[in-house]
């Protein structure tokens, strides 16, 4: 699998206007975080996720992104993280002591990396014994199956499927750096969407990916069926959770 990039720079304003954290999945997070212990997250963007954790764990959170765009929008939401530029092949600019995470996360960003396994690699020495390492990405059963998107954009399911990591082999590749007890979790949401704004904002990466006609065309179906009223829409990810052995 080749990962391809997306510059977020650009696009940071329209994601941070349209994207939000995954109902449950910060509360669940969160709960893996003791009291004055150290979260950070990778691939943060405008922090939904690392936000949510503050405020409901009083703890040291890094966010890490390489995307200076994204991180202002991060800190200028506030709250009591810091953010640092960089990349997932090297965590050192998060600060922290190796041996010190007790959660270490990210949100659709396992996606950008070619190789995750030097990211595992990375994790697994800033993690404590017992710490959490999880991954929130698309399963191939949650790209065929998201909506409006299939419907209005079906081009997007070949190219999701052509740059996400399979799960299983995400697993084995944790598995293979040393990371035990490993769960699968979806988060997300069902419901109606009645307004076209993050489809024509292209607030997902994918939508940069996908001829320009391609996108129009759909655009255009969906805002003249929209005119007749809401359609069905979903919102999911797959948490998948291994642990550091303690
Ligand atoms: C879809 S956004 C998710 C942002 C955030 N985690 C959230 O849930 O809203 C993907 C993020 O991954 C970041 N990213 C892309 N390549 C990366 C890499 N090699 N290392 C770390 N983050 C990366 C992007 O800058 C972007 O902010």
């Amino acid at each position: 699998m080749k990962a391809v990039s997306v510059n977020y720079d650009p696009i940071a304003r329209e994601y941070s206007t349209h994207r939000r954290a995954y109902p449950g999945l910060v509360e669940h997070l969160a709960a893996l975080v003791p009291e004055h212990g150290t979260a950070a997250e990778i691939g943060c963007g405008t922090a939904n996720h690392l936000r949510g954790i503050t405020e409901r764990v009083d703890c040291t959170a890094v966010g890490l992104d390489p995307y200076a765009g994204m991180l202002e929008i991060a800190r200028a939401a506030g709250s009591t993280a810091t953010f640092v530029q960089g990349v997932a092949d090297d965590l050192s600019p998060l600060g922290i002591a190796p041996g010190s995470a007790d959660l270490i996360f990210s949100v659709d960003m396992v996606h950008y990396l070619d190789d995750p396994s030097g990211y595992a690699a990375q994790a697994w020495n800033y993690l404590k014994p017992g710490g959490y390492f999880c991954t929130a990405t698309d399963s191939e059963w949650i790209i065929r199956n998201r909506q409006p998107m299939t419907t209005y954009f079906p081009g997007t399911v070949a190219l999701e499927l052509g740059r996400h990591h399979a799960l299983e082999r995400l697993q084995q590749a944790f598995g293979a750096v040393g990371f035990v007890a490993a769960e699968q979790r979806v988060f997300g949401e069902e419901g109606m969407l009645a307004d076209a704004s993050r489809f024509r904002d292209k607030a997902n990466s994918v939508m940069h990916l996908l001829p320009e006609q391609e996108w129009r065309d759909g655009l255009a179906r969906l805002e003249a069926d929209l005119a007749h009223g809401p359609v069905p829409s979903n919102n999911r990810t797959c948490l998948l959770t291994v642990r550091k052995p303690s």
